[in-house]
């Protein structure tokens, strides 16, 4: 039977446990970064504007230069990381973390900061990647999920994180100029991923395919029980001389459809069903219901907090009931709220009782994107590919999600300029349901089933039931 992280956790009284354990953890500050930087501009961007004097576009343009850089690094990130190591490319990302954070916070110019948010997205991007690839090829494979999910767990602490700095540093307290050191605050958990790294070893698959066997084997019998590595290390051979023949070509043909389907289809509407319009828009909501500033930053702070708890439940449910119940349950959760956060605007008024139904309806929102398409899909990509194209694949995928991210950023507020909130709310919502037909129809079961059963199941299109299909193999194991 297959143990989960918080089983393990609690277990662990191996020193190859703690070692897994602490490499994954400071992997997972990729997902802090990508978290930071993408949730601190919301919060700058008002100071940045009082400092340049922005129009409406040009602040759309520094808050999506990130985004920007960030497709460019998801869709370079896998083939850099095959290239020179996953170790050597976090390094790198970590300097460009560094730099970017701390040059925004200097910049003497607008080109200057829009320029250096491009660097930084371009980290962002590569840490999409970077940080579940390098935790999965560490991972033993029966905590692969869990260990999977700290990446998101670290994206939700850094979007927290990012409410914290904006509130410390917001200009009661440093006049204008605090948004520089909200940007540049970025640099500290960067030489935190960078320091920590740079004590790891290489992931012990990429020595195997880069016939460095020895030291592949040293890195794992750090990590595994002595009678473990040898099995692993010829696994990982046999893989790697298959994964050899692959290319990123490959993509294309008629039979990675599927899984490519799943992997674009989810990250499109992981962005188009909004969850970062109401991360991000939450401030404005609470205050238009009448919340003064104080509570309607306890109000912001209390949503950060629910996306990072509610993802904590779902490392501890993932490999208990499975991928498709917990994205089944979000996407559908989803739905209705945004069908209620609606009608909240399209009734007059927010005030009152209205108000609180509207403010409970977008904390809930958020618990059932936090349960499900938040973590779920970061996971699946990296599941669902075979795998000597998972690197490509993961990379595609990401670059969609970037994408759509960066469709809806510069979108949604003109929609709602002509059309209204309500409408605005609902057409995501309508896009959340589409989700949850295509949940239900198109994505496998993935715990406890091999990854050659999770590529026959995508090929044979036998998805509906795969639940119960994927429990079944659990409980077996
Ligand atoms: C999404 C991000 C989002 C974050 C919120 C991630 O899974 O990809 O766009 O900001 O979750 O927690």
């Amino acid at each position: 039977m297959s143990l989960s992280f918080v089983d393990r956790l609690a277990n662990a009284d191996r020193n190859h446990d703690t070692f897994v354990y602490i490499a994954a953890v400071i992997a997972a500050f990729n997902g802090l970064l990508f978290g930071f930087d993408t949730g601190v501009v919301s919060g700058a961007l008002i100071y940045i504007e009082q400092s340049f004097g922005l129009s409406t576009f040009m602040e759309q343009v520094v808050a999506s230069s990130v985004l920007v850089g960030a497709m460019v690094g998801a869709m370079t990130g896998g083939r850099l990381a095959d290239r020179f190591g996953r170790r050597r490319l976090t390094l790198a990302s970590s300097v460009l973390f560094f730099v970017g954070s701390l040059g925004m916070g200097l910049s003497p110019n607008l080109w200057t900061l829009i320029t250096l948010r491009g660097v930084t997205g371009l980290g962002v991007g590569v840490a999409s990647i970077i940080g579940p690839l390098y935790i999965s090829e560490m991972a033993p494979p029966d905590v692969r999920g869990s260990l999977g999910f700290l990446q998101q767990l670290m994206v939700t602490l850094g979007i927290l994180l990012a409410y914290g700095i904006n509130y410390i540093f917001a200009p009661q307290f440093l006049g204008v100029v605090g948004w520089r050191w909200m940007l540049g605050f970025g640099a500290v958990p960067a030489v935190a991923l960078g320091v920590g790294m740079y004590f790891l070893p290489e992931s012990p698959r990429w020595l195997v395919e880069n016939d460095r066997v020895d030291e592949a084997r040293d890195v794992l019998s750090r990590m595994r029980a002595r009678e473990d590595v040898d099995e692993e290390i010829e696994q990982i051979e046999e893989v790697s001389e298959r994964e050899s023949e692959g290319s990123a070509t490959e993509l294309l043909e008629p039979w990675i459809r599927p899984a490519l389907t799943v992997g674009i289809g989810l990250a499109v509407l992981q962005q188009i069903s909004g969850i970062n319009t109401i991360l991000y828009y939450a401030p404005t909501i609470l205050t238009n219901i009448g919340l003064g500033n104080v509570a309607s930053l306890f109000g912001t702070v209390g949503i950060g907090v629910v996306n990072v708890v509610m993802t904590v439940v779902a490392i501890y449910l993932v490999d208990r009931v499975g991928r498709r119940p917990l994205l089944l349950v979000g996407v559908s959760g989803m739905t209705v709220m945004l069908g209620i956060l609606g009608l909240g605007f399209y009734l007059p008024g927010l005030s009152g009782i209205i108000g609180y139904v509207t403010l409970a309806s977008m904390i809930l929102y958020v618990a059932f994107f936090a349960i499900g398409l938040g973590p779920v899909f970061w996971l699946l990509i990296s599941e669902i590919f075979p795998l000597r194209l998972r690197g490509s694949g993961e990379g595609v995928s990401s670059f969609f999600n970037w994408s759509a991210n960066l469709l809806v950023s510069l979108t949604f507020l003109s929609l709602i300029q002509r059309f209204g909130e309500a409408i605005g709310f609902w057409t995501l919502g309508v896009f959340s349901l589409i989700a949850v037909a295509f949940v239900y129809f198109r994505v496998p079961e993935t715990m406890g089933r091999s990854l050659e059963e999770i590529e026959s199941d995508l090929q044979e299109n036998t998805v509906v039931g795969a639940d119960e299909k994927g429990v079944e193999a659990s409980s077996q194991d």
